[in-house]
């Protein structure tokens, strides 16, 4: 969910409808806004489905006033209703709250405020917390919303990023957040918070990240108090730079932020590789240990989610082919249901794209209580993987609106190679020639992915393959195997098609009995080591016939007599950067496929790009 809160000089609306549409990607089934009326009134409106909807009605309720919060929702507990939309209020309606996380305690409290005589208008969680403040303001906080908001907090479990107005403190919003994000500005126009940098960077190039529990008063002068969960003055942490331009998260001319974040991947793996060379092979300062600390690294365990888990698979190979250090890689999700076997010198790598997911900072958290190392790989200045890591590298991709992970993932992956490279060179495992060798290599990917993408054209026509499929399958080998994985994972996210990944040599064991005339397979079958073997595999489904589509070498004809449909990479340097490259025909077929079955490409239905609750 998105939450966003402002006060100021000027109209509330205009600032919290474009916050809104900024943060729209971490949650779009109903969206928010309440704004206090210069009569000292809150005005709510609230809708069931996305941003847009919420300003037409805006439009037509025509609020007035300067301070106000919002809200867009990724449902956890109640359905996608007018009703469950944020914000939510008191009882007599005078305090609005919008929420981002889950409160789990939030049954027995529901309870226990029904039978002092609350009565609860949805079936959401955060409204327990409206009639907390209100409870509070009445009683031990005496009409001081900040007091009110910390009283009220004190009772919850879980996980919040709160904002809050009350009609009876005009110029007001308070806001507080435990273990979800938050940031807030000063500025002279105004105040502001929202759940991430980017609605920010349109008013202001600093802003201030909340510690848990820490209350922020947003005063319409623009000044900003903050209190302790104690209620003691806290300093104002060191502000943060915000180094998006606003700018950067517009269309820019595409159709959809997927073709621009796809077109994007060239230029953002140029930005990760510059001055990454140094005098002793790669550079990787952010890493934060000695030589003889990272040589001494024994175990390396990867935990993401989603495509960025991909991205471990890929990394897995690399780390220990060239570090020979064993890898595990896990979901995070997974992970924090069991015991890590944990060596003394065993480092672990978060790899997330927010920085916030927060199954996988969970399982950070536990990893470090465990003694180890974290090191997070994200793309999110500032976030609370990179606040919380012992090292960060940014992958600087810029931001990533379309839900579905594009140049992060490809980012994130040439991160990790950089993070192995290191690694070999620092335990001995290779030389600074190979390193260098090596790092030749990803310098290419750049040209071969502009490449790739100057063929979309073959993306397009092998779309019309899926036009009445129901199902698909994805096969691939060694590295590629992951490229499947991931090829299979952006089909399913944004075409609603069903999609499954196999190794290529599994097919025979159980998903060939899938194949039936007309069954869209695809398989990578790059120039490498297990070409032929792959080739055998395009045989089998095209004899029980399947429709191939291939990603394949450019000249590789075997590939050509068998398939219609091949999406053709250039040859590439080293086996290791074909999914870098082959990636990219997957992710612009996916797009075409989906714009084919009408889908929206950048906010596919259900999902979040943002998962801030495990
Ligand atoms: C969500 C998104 C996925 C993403 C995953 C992990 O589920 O829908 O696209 O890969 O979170 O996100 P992260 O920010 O941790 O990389």
């Amino acid at each position: 969910c998105g939450v966003i809160g402002y006060t100021g000089k000027g109209e509330a609306i205009d600032f919290l409808l474009y916050g809104l549409q900024t943060l729209e990607y971490r949650g779009y089934d109903s969206a928010g806004v309440a704004v206090l009326s210069p009569d000292d009134n809150l005005h709510l409106v609230k809708v069931a489905g996305r941003v847009a909807a919420l300003k037409e009605r805006c439009d037509a309720a025509n609020l007035v006033g300067t301070t106000g919060i919002g809200h867009t929702r990724w449902a956890t507990h109640g359905a996608p209703t007018d009703r469950n939309a944020h914000p939510h209020t008191s009882c007599d309606g005078r305090i609005a709250v919008v929420h981002n996380g889950i409160i789990e305690n939030y049954e027995t409290l529901r309870r226990q405020l029904m039978a002092e005589g609350h009565s609860f208008k949805s079936d959401t969680d955060t409204e327990v917390v409206a009639h907390l403040i209100e409870d509070a303001w009445r009683g031990p906080a005496r009409g001081d919303l900040a007091s009110a908001v910390r009283y009220a907090c004190d009772r919850l479990e879980g996980s919040w990023a709160l904002g809050v107005v009350c009609a009876d403190c005009p110029g007001e919003v308070v806001v507080t957040r435990k273990a979800s994000p938050l940031v807030v500005a000063s500025t002279k126009d105004g105040a502001y918070a929202a759940s991430d940098v980017m609605p920010l960077a349109k008013a202001t190039s600093h802003c201030l990240q909340l510690d848990d529990y820490d209350i922020a008063t947003l005063h319409e002068d623009g000044t900003i108090d903050i209190v302790d969960r104690e209620g003691n003055a806290v300093e104002h942490p060191k502000p943060l730079d915000i180094d998006w331009d606003a700018s950067a998260a517009t269309l820019g001319g595409y159709s959809d932020f997927m073709a621009k974040e796809i077109a994007e991947q060239p230029a953002a793996i140029s930005r990760l590789l510059k001055d990454r060379l140094g005098k002793h092979g790669v550079e990787l300062d952010e890493l934060s240990m000695s030589n003889d600390d990272l040589a001494a690294i024994d175990r390396v365990y990867m935990v993401a989610c989603g495509t960025s888990y991909h991205v471990s698979l890929i990394a897995r190979e690399l780390v220990q082919d060239w570090a020979k250090i064993p890898v595990f890689c896990e979901y995070a999700s997974e992970l924090n249901y069991k015991e890590p076997l944990v060596t003394d010198h065993t480092l672990c790598v978060i790899i997330t794209q927010s920085g916030e997911t927060a199954d996988t900072l969970t399982a950070a958290r536990r990893m470090k209580a465990l003694g180890c190392k974290v090191f997070a790989i994200t793309n999110v200045l500032g976030s609370s993987a990179a606040r919380e890591s012992d090292g960060t590298m940014y992958i600087q991709a810029g931001p990533e609106v379309c839900v579905a992970s594009t140049k992060a993932y490809t980012a994130q992956m040439v991160a990790s190679a950089l993070l192995a490279l290191r690694l070999a060179l620092a335990n001995g495992s290779m030389d600074e020639d190979e390193v260098r060798g090596h790092f030749a290599s990803l310098e290419q990917v750049p040209g071969l992915m502009e490449e790739v993408i100057s063929r979309r054209w073959q993306d397009k026509q092998a779309a019309r393959v899926f036009r009445n499929a129901k199902s698909a399958l994805f096969l691939g080998r060694g590295v590629n195997s992951t490229t499947a994985y991931e090829g299979a994972l952006k089909l399913k996210e944004i075409s609603y098609l069903h999609a499954e990944a196999y190794p290529a040599g599994e097919m025979k064991h159980g998903p060939i009995a899938l194949l039936e005339p007309g069954f869209p397979v695809v398989a990578i079958v790059p120039a490498d080591h297990v070409h032929d073997k792959t080739v055998s595999n395009i045989e089998e489904s095209i004899a029980r016939g399947a429709t191939v589509v291939a990603v394949a070498t450019d000249g590789d004809e075997r590939v050509a007599k068998l398939c219609e449909n091949v999406l053709w990479i250039p040859p590439c340097p080293e086996e290791w950067i074909v999914p870098l490259v082959a990636v990219v025909h997957l992710q612009l077929l996916a797009r075409y496929v989906a714009r084919a079955r009408g889908c929206d490409v950048d906010k596919p239905r259900n999902l979040a790009k943002s998962v801030t609750v495990e």
